[in-house]
């Protein structure tokens, strides 16, 4: 199978894995425990924060380990809106991850001001977006704003949409989950709140952080126990956070340098499909032509059903994704393809996303793959 699906998710890098079975063979006692096999457990998750602290560009003791990219977004939105109080604004985009789109809607149905931001068909949103949508708002609380897009690869202007909402006293929640270990941290710098999944990043699945600028007091979503300074309750697991760290390391210490090279191979294939849709008679036209994260194309196939054809290509031994994986089995077209390009774009759009290990042969492959489910579509048409 020729996977290329990594903005679903990534494969464990071995060192991830050899480090989660060390650390649940020598420390799966309770890390909230004080005798020292819970001290042993607990210094995982220590190191997991520290390293997450580094390569968010934050204080370690301000992150705080959740269940993943989901839970990390929901308790960064909570924060500032807890128990449906109004203390302003919230303003974001459809082309947001479906756990800040969802938690938004929740907000807004709960009384709280809720500003949709409108793309570019690019697939940005860029800062004149941001400042018409703040246009009029008396007090703004909360802006959004993911670094880059999980169905286009597109980059965002975090640090423009920065300025800008610090400017109207507001703080700035930054989703790098499709960014860390992928991109230069300098692209997703100037966040107050950053969320980051481990399984992006070829750490373990199950595991996420928050982590925030001193001063900002979370508050909990589940009610419990002290873990997390009281953020999070729940115990711990030493294991996941041992392969979170590794994995946190290893994306500072050249992710981005491992995926620049996939730049050339993505061109290469979306330069492929296009001219095969040509010959075919199909138009194939890319997604988000905004700058983009070297390892991401998203293309329309006009005629095509993006879900029946990411099912015709999995037949032939090519893994992609129609519309995001939270929505994948549902046959959902993508929200944000709509967002930006409408509905008839979205159904027949699809993802295709490069991993650090992808070779050429494997584009190749793939490829022919298009060339044999194409014709057989062509055919039947
Ligand atoms: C941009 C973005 N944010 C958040 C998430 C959610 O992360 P998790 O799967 O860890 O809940 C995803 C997952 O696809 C994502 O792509």
């Amino acid at each position: 199978m020729i996977y290329l699906d990594h903005n679903a998710t990534t494969p464990p890098h071995a060192s991830v894995l050899d480090a989660m079975r060390a650390a649940a063979e020598q420390a799966w006692a309770n890390p909230a425990s004080v005798h020292r096999p819970g001290q042993r457990a607990r210094a995982f998750l220590e190191q997991a924060r520290g390293e997450l602290g580094v390569l968010l560009g934050l204080p370690a003791r301000e992150v705080v380990l959740t269940s993943g990219g989901t839970e990390a977004n929901n308790l960064a939105l909570w924060h500032a809106f807890a128990g449906g109080r109004a203390p302003g604004a919230l303003v974001t985009s459809r082309l947001e991850h479906p756990s800040i789109v969802r938690a938004a809607e929740d907000l807004a149905r709960r009384g709280i001001e809720v500003r949709w931001a409108t793309p570019t068909e690019a697939g940005q949103i860029d800062a004149a977006a941001i400042e018409r949508a703040l246009a009029g708002i008396d007090r703004v609380a909360l802006v959004t704003l993911q670094a880059v897009n999980h169905e286009t690869g597109v980059l965002q202007p975090v640090a423009e949409v920065a300025a800008l909402a610090h400017a109207r006293g507001a703080r700035l929640v930054v989703d790098a989950v499709q960014a860390a270990g992928r991109i230069d941290p300098d692209c997703w710098r100037g966040g107050d709140l950053v969320t980051v999944a481990s399984h992006k990043m070829r750490g373990p699945k199950g595991i996420g952080a928050l982590a925030v600028a001193p001063g900002i007091k979370l508050r909990p979503l589940l009610l419990g126990g002290e873990q997390e300074r009281g953020v999070r309750p729940g115990t711990q697991d030493a294991a996941l956070a041992a392969g979170f760290a590794v994995a946190a390391r290893r994306a500072r210490e050249g992710g981005p340098g491992r995926y620049a090279r996939l730049a050339g191979l993505r061109d290469g294939l979306e330069a492929g499909l296009v001219s095969l849709g040509g010959e075919l008679g199909y138009e194939v036209r890319v997604n988000g032509t905004a700058p983009r994260a070297p390892h991401v194309s998203n293309l329309s196939f006009a005629g095509w059903e993006g879900a029946a054809l990411a099912a015709a290509l999995d037949l032939e031994g090519v893994a992609v994704s129609s519309g995001s994986a939270c929505s994948a089995g549902t046959a959902r077209p993508s929200p944000v393809i709509a967002a930006m390009l409408g509905r008839e774009r979205a159904r027949s759009a699809v993802r295709i996303s490069l991993g650090e290990d992808t070779t050429e042969a494997e584009v190749d492959m793939a490829l022919s793959a298009f060339v044999r489910v194409l014709r057989r579509g062509s055919l039947n048409a």
